[in-house]
């Protein structure tokens, strides 16, 4: 019986083994690839046996790969992988490295790509007027490069005829014909605006002037994606069908093509002859079809159905998703083969979301089908390499040759194996060459590109055109006029709270001061000593202290217990207990300025909602709970925003500085106003700070237009609901939370991490702002994402790592944008009322994200230059906090109480 059922198991097992051995390839078996493909090669190049090569050998009119000189600013369309990509692209002069690019990506529905070709190309042109209109470039007549992942027989850069489709397009009328008249024609069908087609390129030479721009050595360009293809600079004079002798050409080989004159008939087996007859194009690019991304799936489809046929695998039972053509798509290919065998858990369950229901033997077969299919595509790729780096080696008469391909192509990056099986191949087969492969950057992988395709879809609302910009900046100017009007203040959401702060440190403060600095992500008690002898100098020594999470939501009185409690402890460090200093309290909340003393809080934000204080003068409560003490005795002389404090700080070294501004753990700006346009106080002459409070503005609806769904769960979820919005958009506070946020609901859409969550992202807080900061670090970002990710238990692979980081980017981006907008409204004004021409100012900043995050001052430096032109901008960081412009007011404070006090 035991015996029975181990005979049994071993012949199935001979069974499987034998059609899995007609896809092994021997060495010898690979060679005669290679000198098959090589005849081909030569074959395509000849004139007279060009009309009958399976390979075509198409020339390209690129003489030759970029040497770094290139400049200017294109457009780019990217048409026949897996993406339709619509991309702007800049080159600065004359450096390497110097590429940017910002691209939209396009969904073709299976209805276009099948229908007409005038349908086709009217839908291509729909797309590139979306991302014109997107990127505010429609009347800019920029020249466009079409990438056309298509054999064309080129006559020149700009012509090219296509020869017949291949993967998943098969649009009618368009065979036979010039792509880029297609295109001319469907533009001036819309009429809407024009563009200079100058050149039409194939992928796989898209990919190598791609790489050659990094690598000058780098002179062939392979895709092994969706499609197969390679592309090399070959000698022109070998070049039949191209006049001239002299120097390079780029061929486009369309090595896809390879076995359509059935010369490798032996090596294709029937589950190929299979995946042929059920293509869009039976009988051709019979290679690719052994190759590439686009048929690897069908193959092991091909090879399910008949081992389930012959009752080796799932029962015997074909069901109908096996039987449905596409299930099997290259990346579920790659995520099978990545697991071993012994973890046939995760290989089930990868099964399972195809609906094929296996057991673990079962799961096992699949992955040693789907190694098959694979291993032998890699080595047959490799072969195919291996005949052309032996004839550039042979065409330029060397025994040893050094040379690098640059690659692209989702199977290549996305499959575990591939490219190493690629690689040693081609050592075995070539070695007279040494082979060097190099990622194409271009779009930075599939899984990112495609991940990139939909987190732009998903934040499409985060990215603001400069229109917009200007637009947001409008309505901001709008907010400060009707904040700073007196019938319209009351009702205002952008505060404009004057200060009585009316000019920066002139030098001559000087004395012995305390500073509290409460509302920051430090609580911080300092001693600012000015003196005066020759020039002034300052001295500081400051303390952190600790406000915990108990104390900042419990009862006011408590909260200012412990603010005096950590002053007595302070001031006993000091040795000062016994004396009265001027205390200057920088306290990072809108209130209500008095004469700087009292100071009634309006609404408590960020982390702080201590109860009982709101409405009420925080000097009070502070001075009672000193007196409560009975230690020591303090003279609270002046309440400062960190705003004003940041102000102060820089303007004792820049004279200039007329605006502060906080990116922290919240947000805001002041600036110097004319008092004339301040109708909340008396007066006419002279200046005074405004604290703007702008971490408001939206709280009327404003900003509706430009929030996301993120921003108003963010918005649900904080101690102020319907306060702030703007606040909650840009500072630090709320950062980390909104990317967390957009990675919940991407991973439970499957679009990262598998799909998996795990508690740690759904923990509120999990992701901080700093985190954002370290995985947008040019260097090791990407690492710090490995790192941030994994501490959330979701085991993220490269291309989520990628996405990540990528979301990460359009959040912080969005966030240095938006305050470009108000920054910019505030300069604007600045400007108007100095009725100048151009203004030169110098604006004070400080705060954790500015100073943390690695691009974030770049970025809005640039932003602020480009919306508000008319300005020479310095920023200025304030490097000691804003307790030392808090001691400046405070001196200026206690002079005037002297003053007071005398007079009377
Ligand atoms: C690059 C090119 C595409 C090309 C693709 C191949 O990204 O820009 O035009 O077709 O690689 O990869 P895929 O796997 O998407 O077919
Ligand atoms: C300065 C001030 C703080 C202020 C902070 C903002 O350092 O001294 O009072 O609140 O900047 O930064 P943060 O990132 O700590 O909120
Ligand atoms: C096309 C080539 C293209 C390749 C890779 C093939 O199907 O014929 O022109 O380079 O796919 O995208
Ligand atoms: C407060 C402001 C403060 C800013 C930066 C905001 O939440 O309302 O008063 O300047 O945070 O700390």
């Amino acid at each position: 019986m035991v015996t029975a059922v181990a005979q049994r198991l071993a012949s199935q097992r001979k069974e499987i083994d034998d059609t899995l051995a007609t896809f092994t390839l021997s060495t010898t078996q690979l060679q005669e690839v290679k000198a098959k493909m090589r005849v081909e090669l030569e074959r395509g190049l000849k004139k007279d046996t060009h009309p009958t090569a399976s390979v075509k050998m198409l020339p390209t009119y690129v003489y030759r790969t970029p040497d770094g000189t290139e400049r200017g600013k294109y457009l780019a369309l990217d048409l026949g992988g897996t993406n339709f990509r619509v991309l702007v692209v800049k080159i600065r002069t004359g450096m390497r490295n110097s590429v940017r690019m910002y691209n939209k990506i396009y969904a073709i529905p299976l209805e276009i790509m099948q229908g007409t070709g005038e349908e086709l190309f009217d839908h291509i042109v729909q797309c590139i007027s979306d991302f014109l209109d997107y990127m505010g470039m429609k009347n800019t007549r920029l020249p466009l490069g079409f990438t056309f992942s298509f054999p064309c027989n080129q006559t020149g850069i700009d012509k090219g005829d296509l020869v017949s489709w291949t993967k998943g397009f098969k649009a009618t009328d368009c065979e036979g014909y010039d792509v880029v008249d297609m295109l001319r024609e469907a533009i001036k069908r819309r009429n809407e605006f024009d563009l200079d087609i100058v050149a039409i390129v194939n992928d796989t030479v898209g990919t190598m002037m791609t790489c050659a721009y990094e690598d000058p050595k780098c002179q062939i360009g392979l895709i092994a994606g969706t499609g197969s293809n390679v592309c090399y600079m070959e000698e022109m004079k070998n070049i039949e069908l191209v006049e001239g002798d002299e120097g390079q050409m780029c061929v486009n080989t369309e090595w896809g093509g390879f076995g359509e004159n059935d010369n490798i008939e032996d090596i294709r087996t029937r589950y190929d002859r299979e995946v042929d007859g059920g293509s869009l194009n039976p009988g051709k690019q019979r290679f690719e079809k052994m190759t590439s991304g686009m048929y690897l799936g069908e193959i092991v489809r091909q090879i399910l159905i008949d081992l389930t046929k012959r009752g080796l695998l799932f029962r015997g039972r074909i069901t109908e998703r096996l039987k449905t053509k596409g299930i099997f798509e290259t990346k579920f290919l790659s995520q099978i083969e990545r697991y071993s065998s012994h973890l046939w858990h995760k290989l089930r369950s990868i099964l399972q979301s195809l609906g094929l229901d296996s057991t673990c033997d079962d799961s096992i077969i699949v992955k040693e089908v789907c190694g098959a299919v694979s291993r032998r595509a890699a080595q047959l790729c490799g072969a195919g390499m291996a005949a052309i780096v032996d004839k550039i080696r042979e065409n330029r008469g060397l025994d040893h040759l050094e040379i690098t391909v640059g690659v692209d192509g989702t199977l290549y990056k996305l499959h575990p194996h591939f490219s190493t099986i690629l690689k040693d191949t081609v050592r075995e087969l070539a070695p007279n060459c040494k082979v060097d492969f190099i990622l194409s950057e271009d779009g930075s992988g599939k899984g990112a590109a495609l991940i990139t395709a939909v987190i732009d879809k998903y934040l499409y609302a985060m990215r603001f055109s400069d229109e917009t910009l200007r637009d947001i900046m409008a309505r901001f100017r709008r907010e400060m006029e009707n904040g700073l009007g007196g019938d319209t203040n009351p009702t205002a959401t952008v505060k404009m709270l004057p200060t009585f702060v009316r000019s920066i440190p002139d030098g001559s403060e000087k004395g012995d001061f305390i500073a509290l600095d409460l509302g920051g992500s430090n609580f911080r008690i300092l001693r600012v000593k000015v003196s005066h002898e020759k020039k002034q100098t300052v001295q500081m020594e400051s303390q952190i202290y600790e406000t915990p999470e108990d104390i900042i939501h419990g009862s006011g009185s408590r909260l200012f217990d412990h603010v005096a409690e950590c002053l007595g402890d302070f001031m006993e460090k000091q040795k000062i207990k016994d004396k009265k200093l001027p205390v200057g309290f920088t306290f990072s909340f809108p209130y209500l300025d008095f004469l700087l003393n009292p100071a009634v809080l309006l609404t408590w934000t960020k982390r702080f909602k201590a109860s009982g204080v709101e409405g009420m003068d925080v000097v009070k409560l502070l001075n009672k709970a000193i007196k409560k003490r009975g230690d020591y005795d303090a003279d609270i002389m002046a309440v400062v925003n960190d705003t004003v404090g940041t102000m102060m700080t820089c303007g004792f070294d820049d004279q200039r500085c007329e605006v502060g501004i906080i990116i922290g753990t919240g947000t805001n700006a002041c600036y110097m106003e004319e008092l004339r346009h301040i109708d909340m106080v008396e007066g006419d002459e002279g200046r005074m700070c405004i604290n703007t409070e702008w971490g408001a503005f939206g709280d009327d609806g404003t900003l509706e237009d430009i929030r996301t769904e993120f921003d108003r769960e963010i918005d649900r979820g904080s101690l102020n609901p319907g306060k702030q919005l703007f606040e909650k958009m840009v500072s630090g506070m709320y950062m980390g939370e909104l990317v967390r946020l957009i990675l919940v609901k991407m991973a439970k859409e499957g679009l990262l991490f598998e799909g998996r969550i795990t508690p740690e992202l759904l923990t509120k807080g999990k992701f901080e702002t700093k985190h954002v900061s370290a995985i947008e670090k040019s260097k090791e970002g990407l690492t710090k994402a490995k790192e941030i990710l994994t501490r959330l238990g979701v085991e993220p692979s490269e291309d989520d790592c990628i996405a990540v980081q990528h979301v990460c980017a359009i959040v912080s981006f969005r966030s240095a944008n938006l305050i470009a907008a108000t920054l910019g409204a505030i300069l604007t004004r600045l400007k108007d009322n100095k009725n100048s021409p151009r203004l030169r100012t110098t604006v004070g900043i400080d705060g954790s994200l500015y100073k943390m995050h690695p691009q974030y001052s770049r970025r809005l430096h640039k932003t602020v230059r480009r919306l508000v032109p008319e300005s020479d901008v310095r920023f200025l960081l304030s490097e000691s906090g804003s307790g030392k412009g808090a001691a400046m007011v405070t001196a200026w404070a206690s002079r005037l109480q002297n003053a007071f006090m005398h007079h009377v």
